[in-house]
């Protein structure tokens, strides 16, 4: 995966203005190449993410058999195999950095007559992965690790599975996904109940592949042993890298920024809602679909910030945004409170610790609690964080550069390839300097 250090240092200041378009939605990209493999007939893909998690997934599905064409970086066209068609790997699968892969893979490699094992770079290797271990356990699948984390060996079931009711602690669209994956697979119907809607990726796509899904605030269905039909695929722009953009515009009043083509599924805009009750000007223009998938154009105008309690019903909307929103939260005047955010403790890394340990080393105030934050908006000093290989927080603190005193120095930012290649050519387009 990506290995080595890099470190980055961004220069201070800037006026965001211009359009720019984002590298493609990782989570819609992940599924695209996970359900063209389990469908039958071809499936092209376009705006594909050519970042290394999602790679991570294409190598795995082209070691399990499948023909997968790269027709351009960010096109491919997927040969399904149909849903029993996988092949045994020669070897253990290598998901890198990737929750999304190992979740998502664990659900439908459970239900194999192949064993697999899942391997991860060392911060995935720290990730829980009970979360989907004991649903897929009650579903009969054997799932052997390392107390609770990866690697995963998943060895192959009598009988298949069983259709189970699942009730998750968490919000959590990755235990969702692999117990739905899981359930196409199981003789029945398999139900997830989370205390929050989850990004509903899975749902609409399957659909998109003609499978029926059953699906209501906080709870989704599918019936087991139906088919997968190969379509058409465009992936809108990830909304989750766009947040670091209408970040950057927020913050400096007087910018003016548009994003083109980003994806606006309700499940996913909890950081627009934020940054706008934050006082920031977010227009939502040309609204369209995407293959199911709702898209606009963001404009984002900066205007000064206030700080705010953020609502803990929004948390699960803006889960990969709250880099970025501790960033905002610095610059806004008067203090910012985020709670019910503790899944943020098991991400790339714990981003409540490395944000607040980041924002106090530049001199803002901040202190983290067991499941969010208290921050107060000030003066961002110049001066060196450490990302901890942590692709959102890397990015997130390049655009606080924006607002700094001097140059920000960052370390650790080879990750960033993971869910978005070119950012700092990007970033460069709107006046933000990153040198390596
Ligand atoms: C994802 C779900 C979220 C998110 C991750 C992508 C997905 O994880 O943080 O970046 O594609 O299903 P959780 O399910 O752990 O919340």
């Amino acid at each position: 995966m990506s290995g080595g250090t890099l470190n980055w240092t961004v220069a201070p200041g800037g006026m965001p203005s211009g359009s720019v378009r984002v590298p493609g939605d990782k989570s819609i990209s992940h599924r695209s190449v996970m359900l063209g493999s389990l469908a039958d007939g071809i499936t092209e893909v376009t705006g594909f993410l050519d970042g290394e998690d999602c790679l991570c997934t294409m190598k795995a599905f082209q070691a399990m058999g499948v023909r997968i064409e790269r027709v351009t970086d960010t096109s491919l066209r997927v040969h399904g195999v149909g849903l029993h068609g996988l092949k045994g790997p020669a070897h253990d699968l290598d998901l890198g950095n990737s929750g999304t892969s190992m979740r998502l893979m664990s659900g439908l490699l459970a239900a194999q007559r192949f064993p697999t094992t899942l391997i991860g770079d060392a911060s995935l290797s720290r990730r829980p992965m009970r979360r989907v271990i004991d649903p897929l356990a009650r579903m009969g699948a054997r799932i052997d690790s390392n107390d609770g984390k990866a690697p995963l060996r998943l060895h192959p079931v009598d009988g298949g599975l069983t259709a189970i009711d699942h009730v998750s602690k968490v919000a959590s669209a990755q235990v969702k996904s692999c117990i739905l994956l899981a359930g196409l697979y199981a003789n029945g119907t398999t139900s997830v109940t989370e205390p929050e809607t989850s990004r509903d990726h899975t749902e609409r796509m399957l659909r998109a592949f003609g499978v029926e899904v059953m699906s209501s605030e906080g709870r989704a269905a599918v019936r087991g042993g139906q088919r997968l039909v190969g379509t058409s695929i465009p992936v809108p722009a990830d909304i989750s890298s766009a947040a670091f953009f209408l970040l950057a515009a927020a913050i400096v009043p007087g910018s003016d920024l548009l994003l083109r083509d980003v994806g606006i599924n309700p499940t996913r805009t909890g950081v627009i809602d934020i940054l706008r009750a934050m006082g920031a000007s977010i227009g939502i223009e040309n609204p369209r679909t995407f293959g199911g998938e709702p898209v606009a154009d963001l404009r984002v105008r900066g205007q000064g910030l206030r700080g705010i309690a953020v609502d803990p019903a929004l948390v699960a909307s803006a889960i990969d945004e709250f880099p970025a929103i501790f960033i905002a939260a610095a610059c806004a005047d008067g203090e910012t409170r985020v709670t019910g955010a503790e899944e943020l403790r098991v991400k790339e890394s714990d981003r409540i610790q490395t944000m607040v340990d980041g924002l106090t080393a530049l001199g803002i105030e901040a202190i983290g609690t067991s499941d969010g934050a208290r921050i107060r908006g000030g003066r961002i000093g110049t001066g060196q964080i450490d990302s901890h290989g942590d692709h959102r927080v890397a990015m997130s603190f390049a655009m606080a550069a924006l607002r700094a005193d001097g140059p920000i120095g960052i370390l650790d930012c080879a990750n960033v390839n993971t869910s978005f290649p070119g950012f700092a050519r990007l970033a460069a387009t709107i006046g933000v300097e990153v040198s390596a």
